[in-house]
């Protein structure tokens, strides 16, 4: 008996997924070992110089897009865009909206992070015709799955939670992208230091009803970079990790 909210169950008993049919997902063989995964962590660092003349390839860039895409998001809602701004003349401008940081115009990709700004039923039942499409169910089916949707992120909150709620989802994709960049041997840089209303207003995120919550840079770290040689500064393990 279900005693307490459970996003797990929320999803799966109104998918049908724990019903006879759905196939498990095959169990993948490893394909990064722990050393290789540490390496990549520490190789990677928070690019302030960028080497403008080096591009990531399409291939690349395809796959850290794809990455994106597959970025996990509570309820799975994916309450956001990630606009690839790839106009020098935009990026100049958003260089001044960005205290002068330079990565935003040498860097190969820019990336800006950005959330729907009134997330409604709209975009509930969007996302449920793509359970319905994507795992062959009846529409139908997910009735009891709207209702938790609608009940808690749309009527339940208001516009400061719900942004503040979906904000967090795209720190998650964030995240993402920066391991991904760093496995791939790509360099990156996320970057809060940018005014959020002079995007909105550059890129035209109002008329499409989105909003700015953060920016990251990507390409490849010039050689004058002195960041790239700085030790790593993180607190002791046994003081960040606890077991309990
Ligand atoms: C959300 C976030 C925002 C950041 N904003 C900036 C920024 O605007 N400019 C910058 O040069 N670095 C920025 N950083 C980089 C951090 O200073 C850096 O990640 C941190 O000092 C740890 O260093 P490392 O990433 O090189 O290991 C940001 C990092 C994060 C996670």
């Amino acid at each position: 008996m279900k005693t307490s909210f459970n996003e797990a169950n929320v999803l799966t008993e109104t998918t049908g997924l724990g019903r006879a049919g759905a196939s498990p997902r095959p169990h993948l063989h490893k394909t990064i070992d722990r050393d290789q995964l540490l390496a990549q962590l520490h190789w990677r660092y928070a690019t302030k110089q960028f080497d403008a003349r080096r591009k990531i390839s399409s291939k690349d860039w395809s796959t850290l897009e794809e990455a994106l895409v597959l970025t996990p998001s509570s309820y799975g809602l994916q309450p956001w865009k990630f606009l690839v701004v790839n106009d020098p003349d935009v990026r100049q401008k958003l260089l001044a909206a960005s205290w002068g940081q330079t990565q935003i115009i040498d860097a190969s990709h820019l990336v800006v992070f950005t959330i729907k700004k009134n997330l409604s039923e709209k975009d509930v039942d969007a996302y449920l015709d793509r359970i319905a499409e994507v795992r062959e169910v009846p529409r139908d089916s997910l009735h009891a799955l709207r209702q938790t949707l609608i009940g808690s992120v749309i009527r339940g909150w208001d516009d400061a939670r719900r942004r503040e709620w979906s904000s967090r989802q795209a720190y998650i994709a964030l995240g993402n992208f920066l391991t991904s960049a760093a496995l791939l041997g790509i360099d990156a840089c996320p970057m809060e230091g940018v005014d959020r209303l002079k995007y909105n207003e550059l890129l035209g995120l109002d008329e499409l009803g989105l909003q700015t919550v953060v920016v990251a840079a990507a390409g490849y770290r010039s050689n004058t970079d002195q960041y790239a040689t700085a030790k790593k500064v993180r607190f002791a393990r046994d003081e960040v990790i606890v077991s309990v």
